[in-house]
């Protein structure tokens, strides 16, 4: 008899040299660089080529990626019309995840492990990802959408293709921070998705079209948004006690706290914070940063020592939702940061490659009788 590990919870998957996190100590590490502080002095096309090449680009490096990662932003006609043809009313994730499926489709990939074809596929997806982020955004507003525009950096270019306006230094510079933050995070579901995925050797796109579907769901990148419709639904400060041990009493979850490595604050989520007490108005009487504050106070008298404490989703929905985004753009937000994350596991995937094929313990019945159509009783289909 096998021991079961429900979610595969403290069971090495792989062996990387990518990320490296310290529950405990709150340390989350990118090839060995504290994140704060590549917060500080990266920027995020910067830390992307960290992650895949396993170190800091030179300048003539950095140039010469950047300039790739430019000249493939462009997306095909062919896939603003996939994405006109989809409902406006949709989620913007499986948008993104139909149209990074579909990219595959336009470029093939005949062998995964050949240098070139990997270098090509990691620059097209980091490229195009915004691009289809904001062209889906405006496609269902019922605007055009906006080219990308080679004067402006990675950031900017993305806030611009969105809302059609070049942010403030200010405003791109805590934009392509929160990119930083959420490049990478060692084994997760969205990256353990891709790499099983990529362990069947199918395409990077193909990769990370499994992933982004993965990050999806509330419980992984999904909970940004949800911490943001969660401070909506809170009238005032008063409210929060009530609020928390009404969820706690029904066993239901606080978006945006806990984790399943992290005891302490997740590191990401402090220098978040800053960003959310930089961006907020304090005298919007329905300031969220101040109702997270106040939210985050209660939750630590409550269930603070048990570990659940603030994950990064906490305060990202919040500076999101400052700089005027759309709540369901997050997690597309969220995707277009890890797929450099994503893409240096499924390399690193390709290099030692093991086809994922875990074993199960099966508990249900055996020699169980074929029935005749006509003996069947519906909800009883034996006996
Ligand atoms: N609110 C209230 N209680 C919580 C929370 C929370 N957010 N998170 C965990 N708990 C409690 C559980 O109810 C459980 O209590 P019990 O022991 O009394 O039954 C205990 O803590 C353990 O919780 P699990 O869900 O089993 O722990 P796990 O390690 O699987 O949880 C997870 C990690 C899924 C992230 C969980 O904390 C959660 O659902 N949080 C809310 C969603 C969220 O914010 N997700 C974003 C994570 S960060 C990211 O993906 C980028």
């Amino acid at each position: 008899m096998h021991d079961f590990f429900p979610g595969l919870a403290g069971i090495p998957a792989a062996k990387s040299s990518i990320s490296f996190v310290d529950g405990h100590e709150g340390i989350l590490e990118y090839r060995g660089i504290r994140i704060e502080e590549l917060a500080e002095h990266s920027s995020f096309l910067e830390t992307a080529f960290l992650l895949l090449f396993n170190h800091l680009p030179t300048n003539f490096e950095l140039d010469q990626f950047t300039r790739n990662i430019f000249h493939h932003r462009r997306i095909k006609y062919r896939i603003i019309d996939l994405l006109k043809s989809l409902p406006e009313q949709g989620h913007p994730m499986d948008a993104l995840q139909a149209a990074v499926a579909a990219l595959g489709m336009f470029y093939p990939v005949h062998d995964v492990r050949e240098e070139t074809t990997r270098y090509l596929t990691a620059i097209r997806l980091i490229a195009k990802l915004p691009t289809i982020v904001a062209a889906f955004a405006r496609l269902r507003r019922g605007d055009e959408p906006i080219p990308p525009r080679d004067d402006l950096t990675y950031a900017e270019n993305f806030l611009y293709m969105l809302t059609e306006q070049v942010p403030d230094l200010a405003l791109t510079k805590i934009f392509d921070v929160c990119l930083i933050l959420h490049a990478e995070h060692t084994m997760n579901a969205s990256t353990f998705s891709g790499m099983v995925t990529a362990s069947t050797l199918a395409a990077p796109y193909t990769v990370i079209s499994s992933s982004i579907g993965t990050l999806e769901g509330p419980l992984h990148g999904g909970a940004n948004e949800a911490v943001v419709h969660m401070l909506e639904e809170i009238n005032s400060e008063k409210d929060i006690p009530l609020f928390v041990e009404d969820k706690l009493s029904k066993k239901e979850k606080i978006m945006g706290f806990g984790h399943r490595i992290y005891k302490v604050k997740d590191p990401r989520a402090i220098v978040m914070q800053k960003f959310a007490q930089q961006l907020d108005n304090p005298n919007d009487t329905r300031s969220l940063y101040t109702l997270a504050r106040a939210l985050e106070r209660e939750m630590e008298s409550q269930v603070g020592p048990k570990g659940i404490r603030p994950n990064i989703d906490f305060y990202s929905g919040i500076i999101y939702h400052r700089m005027g985004i759309e709540t369901d753009l997050f997690t597309p937000i969220f995707a277009m940061a890890r797929v450099a994350g994503w893409l240096a596991h499924c390399f690193e995937q390709y290099q030692e490659n093991h086809l994922f094929r875990p074993d199960q313990i099966y508990d249900g019945p055996h020699r169980r009788p074929y029935q005749p159509i006509e003996e069947r009783i519906k909800g009883q289909c034996e006996e």
